[in-house]
């Protein structure tokens, strides 16, 4: 498909979409946020902290709404978590974090609390006090003194998105606003985007009719964005995008021909039953194996070793663009 056929697809696919509720809010929160970090900084951040780094890490699964007043919607098994743990090891490389999430799923810090924490974690000590079990303690004091300083810091902005509507006119949103940033700014795209759609014109405005039997539904595509982002929305931007498959047979040809398509800097390709055990990083310099080890604590979740892997790919690029 040539590049103005691309071009006429994704205009017209934003063209159509709903308007972004809030959106001059985001804008402000987005303009901020980054204003915050290219500012000089007081002498009590770290060393480390290079105040240029910025990363975008989309995360969770988008919905398909099947109604304009929404009842039903088509969703995918997304769970968010390589999203979040990935934006905790960004947030410790030193990088300023736009955390990009399907609402409801996995938070950046909330990884090790149980499901349910308000009713796990804590109880009464009196009726008119509450406090953290003993069991849980040391999980939320960690998990709220990370989340506070990254938020104080100004390292961690959170945004949330439910449909593919909401989604990608908040990444377009963002890769504007991050434009001038240029090389030192990076997409890591975790989320997994819906390939199907129904058009909003097309779609009934009120629920759907149970009684009138089998239901036929005419699914459309959703363009895909990658192109554009790398071409227009921010072309100097480091680009990782993601490659999931269930068949680990044509895993790494996908990743690989997805790498040349749209000429990311590297692909994240798993395979949906190991995706938490190991993932390979497809670039044009070779596949590199990333595993989690259980015997090492850090290096126990894949995002690891994966976010250091990446960082490291940054740096490099960014070094080699300003040369
Ligand atoms: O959330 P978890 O449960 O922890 O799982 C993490 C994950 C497995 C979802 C994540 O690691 C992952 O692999 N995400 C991508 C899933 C996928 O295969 O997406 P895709 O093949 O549909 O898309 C590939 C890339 O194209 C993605 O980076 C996506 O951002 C991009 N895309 C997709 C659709 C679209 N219309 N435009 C796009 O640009």
């Amino acid at each position: 498909m040539s590049s103005e056929v691309v071009e006429d697809e994704i205009s017209s696919f934003f063209e159509s979409s709903p308007p972004l509720k809030n959106m001059d809010g985001i804008i402000k929160k987005l303009n901020r946020f980054i204003k915050l970090n290219s500012s000089s900084r007081g002498e009590n951040h770290q060393s480390d902290w290079r105040e240029e780094d910025r990363v975008c890490v989309t995360s969770g699964g988008t919905t398909v709404p099947l109604e304009q007043r929404c009842v039903r919607y088509i969703d995918n098994f997304s769970s968010g978590n390589r999203g979040a743990a990935s934006t905790e090891n960004f947030v410790k490389a030193g990088y300023a974090v736009i955390f990009l999430y399907r609402r409801g799923t996995c938070q950046p810090y909330c990884r090790s609390l149980p499901d349910d924490p308000f009713l796990e974690c804590f109880e009464f000590r009196d009726k008119r006090n509450i406090q953290v079990h003993a069991s849980h303690l040391e999980a939320v004091k960690l998990a709220v003194m990370d989340h506070q300083a990254a938020v104080a810091d100004g390292r961690l902005l959170k945004l949330p998105f439910s449909t593919i509507y909401e989604y990608l006119q908040m990444l377009r949103l963002i890769a504007t606003a991050l434009k001038d940033v240029g090389s030192c700014s990076m997409f890591y795209l975790a989320a997994a985007v819906s390939d199907f759609y129904v058009p909003w014109e097309s779609m009934t405005e009120h629920k759907i009719e149970s009684g009138s039997g089998p239901l036929d539904i005419r699914l459309a595509q959703v363009p895909k964005m990658l192109s554009i982002l790398r071409s227009n929305w921010a072309p100097n931007a480091f680009c990782i995008s993601f490659k999931l498959e269930t068949d680990s047979k044509i895993l790494i040809e996908k990743a690989t021909k997805a790498l040349q398509k749209y000429k990311v800097h590297a692909v994240v390709a798993s395979e949906l039953s190991t995706r938490k055990e190991e993932v390979v990083v497809v670039s044009s310099s070779g596949n590199v194996v990333v595993r989690r080890d259980c015997d090492k604590p850090d290096e126990s979740i894949v995002e690891y070793n994966l976010i250091r892997l990446i960082v490291d790919r940054h740096s490099t690029y960014i070094k080699e663009s300003h040369s």
